[in-house]
């Protein structure tokens, strides 16, 4: 396990000392926020406060007497594009990047702690915030937010990984309970948290609202200290989500350290309580008061510095990850890259000269400077090619202006922008009144009022390409078909109209895959029927069929597959080689020679996902495993190196309580998507048998199997059950049945005693067994 001084390169207070030095009173204070945004200081002993700010793709500075979701009176800083779209750049470089970045803006505001990245699972595509996750998939969620805490990390702030865990919708978020069985929740859910606290060593992590199976995050000992701190040598804090404590003594016997914001005493009289009536020990108070105090440490022994940070620079960071994240979804007979010369453009669309840039509630920046497409698009074309604006539909403030109708003049300057232009470059996508925090979309669809002016325009112009501005994934069946080129833009950051222009003018080529699958519509999605679920809780009946692992295992056709996305050039595929090391604890390289046969210069994300052949439980038809982004000049060609190691191929055992390989054949998929695989290998790695304890409620076949009991239970047995056991036919309605039932049948003829007898040599010959593997494993 990590000792909190791994996590940074030096330590100022000596905190046994401070600690022993603290009064009750005060030990309490600290378990608790000042105010909105800070620890609480202990003055006496020279314990500042530290700030905490949200994050987590821009800072959120607010002033200590606005209100907790106030985003007007919050600091100007420069919004970098959310997750949504960093997930897309598939790039880790340019995350940490924007880690970075965001750090140096935190030091030059005097802010320790940020609070992101946002790392849940995009379970559903109406969740309101999923904007602000990154992907349906844990592998790539959890290597990109790796990324983001190291380089927030890297300069001295910390990192908060939020929210802790299986918060993956808004409605009923405060209390409603997630259902889900062990495995999805270890394979999917916990499993990018795992990666983070595992390799990024985040500073602290924040506790959900919701309930998991039944118990609330913030008083989740399993969560919060079986899992999180003795599994995976989390050596950071725990904070609450704000306003997430319900019952603080429980919350810190569970392992929640900070409560945030401020409880106004009350969390500091309940845990007073519980330490008068036995319910707590001091240990406990102590541990938090420890926690706390170790993170104002990390931010005090940070190196010391409020210097300015470089907002032109900022911006450039902003824009290039913009760049990175945008997505080709199609691209019918190269319209795009615009040429710079020619006849003129229209651009259509409110999007173009009001972009919509990041989500809101928490999250929602107060931008430093915002680019516009339309200025940024008409300043990248020559002066001699027109542009002609026109704005087609209102950007709708809810419900009740979407389904008004198009204003008349509004659609008729669009079809006349439409009518004499060479192309038409279209802007639509989600209006904010349509996503946000707090609340889920209740439909995937763009309003009405934009797809009117779309048709009208499509009717009169066959050069049609859409750029799409939305948070979460939209229905494109009803209208992409009439259109030459969509281009989702996500919500791109302060930069994102200038990013949005270098790509359309060829100035950049498009590197953006999908992290989240489109589906063709909304019923295909995995969770329907399961979402949001009702009565306090929310099934998540869908299992570890999340996301891409759904339609490829129910064969469905979709918009289009997770990891797609076109570029400006092509790319060839060739030379696969695989390389099986140390096969008791598989580590597997994956290379492969990607070659740039097209004539421009581009990135292409080679996708490697595995396949397990005929496994022994249920498993996901394919599951990304490793990638990688790479920059190739036309003509050029590179080795790619991809490293599988062995939780690559394993899959979480519910009895034997941890991660396990079969032993089999496993298809090594290398493509440019989860469906566009263009070359396949087979690996044969021996696994482990797991032998899980035998007990009076294993089948009666597992006994008959075992090489201690079973001999046992046949020499023992006597008369029809023993002929019964011996007739490989007839035991087959036997063998299901567990043993203890068998027990009550008259004629079997063992009783309890024996049984508990041979279970116990069975199970020592078991664990040592197990034990001998995993030594020479
Ligand atoms: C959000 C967190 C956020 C916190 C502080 C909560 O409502 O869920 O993500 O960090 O508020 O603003």
């Amino acid at each position: 396990m990590p000792s909190p001084t791994e996590r940074r390169p030096s330590t100022t207070f000596d905190l046994a000392a401070v600690l022993a030095g603290l009064t009750s009173e005060e030990k309490l204070a600290l378990l608790d926020g000042e105010g909105l945004w800070s620890t609480t200081p202990v003055r006496r002993l020279g314990i500042p406060a530290i700030t905490l700010s949200d994050g987590p793709n821009g800072l959120r500075t607010q002033a200590p007497d606005a209100e907790h979701s106030g985003v007007l009176s919050s600091l100007p800083a420069t919004c970098f594009p959310p997750a949504v779209a960093l997930a897309s750049t598939w790039d880790t470089g340019m995350v940490r990047e924007v880690g970075t970045a965001l750090a140096r803006e935190c030091r030059a505001s005097g802010v320790s702690v940020l609070l992101g990245p946002g790392i849940n699972i995009k379970r559903a595509p109406l969740c309101g915030r999923n904007f602000e996750y990154f992907s349906e998939d844990p592998l790539i969620t959890g290597a990109l937010a790796a990324a983001f805490v190291d380089g927030l990390q890297s300069q001295g702030v910390g990192a908060t990984v939020k929210h802790f865990a299986a918060n993956n919708q808004e409605t009923d978020r405060m209390a409603v309970s997630a259902d889900i069985d062990e495995r999805p929740l270890r394979e999917i859910y916990l499993r990018a948290f795992e990666t983070v606290v595992r390799t990024a060593r985040p500073w602290a992590v924040m506790c959900a609202y919701n309930r998991i199976n039944g118990v609330f995050a913030a008083e989740n000992s399993w969560l919060l200290t079986e899992v999180l701190r003795q599994q995976w040598g989390f050596a950071g804090l725990v904070m609450s989500d704000w306003g997430a404590v319900a019952h603080r003594e429980r919350a810190v016997a569970a392992g929640l350290d900070l409560e945030m914001p401020s409880s106004t005493g009350r969390g500091a009289a309940a845990v007073r309580q519980a330490l008068e009536d036995g319910r707590l020990a001091q240990a406990d108070v102590d541990r938090c008061a420890r926690r706390v105090l170790d993170m104002v440490d990390c931010a005090v022994s940070a190196p010391a510095s409020r210097e300015e940070f470089d907002p032109v620079g900022h911006h450039e960071v902003a824009r290039r990850a913009a760049v990175g994240a945008a997505v080709l979804l199609k691209n019918d007979g190269g319209i795009l890259p615009l040429s710079r010369r020619g006849g003129p453009v229209a651009v259509i669309g409110e999007f173009a000269r009001t972009p919509r840039f990041q989500g809101a509630g928490s999250s929602q920046v107060n931008p430093l400077a915002v680019d516009t497409a339309l200025d940024c698009l008409t300043a990248a074309l020559e002066p001699g090619r027109e542009v002609v604006f026109a704005p087609g539909f209102r950007i709708a403030d809810g419900d009740a202006e979407d389904e008004a109708p198009t204003p008349e003049a509004l659609l008729t300057e669009a079809i006349e922008a439409a009518r004499t232009a060479d192309v038409v470059v279209m802007f639509l996508g989600l209006p904010a009144a349509h996503e946000s925090e707090a609340f889920d979309r209740t439909h995937m669809d763009l309003p009405d009022v934009q797809l009117d002016v779309l048709r009208a325009v499509a009717n009169i112009n066959k050069n049609v390409a859409v750029v799409l501005s939305n948070g979460g994934v939209v229905n494109l069946e009803p209208w992409q078909a009439s259109t030459r080129a969509v281009l989702e833009g996500w919500l791109l950051g302060q930069a994102g109209g200038r990013a949005l222009a270098d790509l359309l003018v060829g100035d950049e080529s498009p590197s953006g895959r999908l992290a989240e699958t489109i589906p063709l519509r909304y019923e295909d999605n995995p969770t329907l029927g399961n979402f949001p679920g009702e009565f306090g809780h929310v099934r998540y009946g869908e299992g570890l069929l999340v996301g891409y692992r759904w339609y490829d295992a129910h064969r469905l056709d979709v918009a289009y597959p997770f990891g797609h996305g076109l570029t400006y050039t092509t790319f060839d595929y060739s030379a696969l080689a695989v390389d099986v090391r140390d096969s008791a604890a598989p580590q597997v390289t994956v290379s492969v020679q990607l070659t740039n046969s097209g004539g421009r210069a581009g990135r292409e994300v080679v996708q490697l996902y595995v396949r397990p052949v005929g496994p022994t439980v249920h498993r996901p038809e394919q599951e990304l495993r490793a990638f990688a982004k790479v920059a190739l000049d036309p003509g050029e060609s590179k080795q790619v190196v991809l490293h599988l190691r062995a939780d690559a191929f394993a899959y979480w055992h519910p009895r034997a309580h941890r991660w396990v390989i079969d032993g089999g054949k496993y298809k090594l998929h290398v493509g440019a998507s989860s469906r566009d695989i263009r070359l396949t290998e087979t690996v044969s790695l021996p696994g482990e048998e797991i032998l899980v304890p035998l007990t009076a409620e294993s089948p009666c076949g597992d006994w008959l199997d075992d090489a201690v009991a079973g001999p046992r239970i046949m020499r023992t047995l006597t008369g029809r059950f023993r002929q019964i056991l011996d007739d490989p036919e007839a035991a087959r309605l036997h063998r299901p049945i567990p043993m203890f039932r068998m027990l009550r049948f008259p004629g079997f003829t063992i009783d309890e005693d024996q049984l508990t007898q041979w279970a116990d040599e069975a199970n020592a010959v078991r664990a040592k067994a197990a034990t001998e593997e995993r030594s020479t494993g």
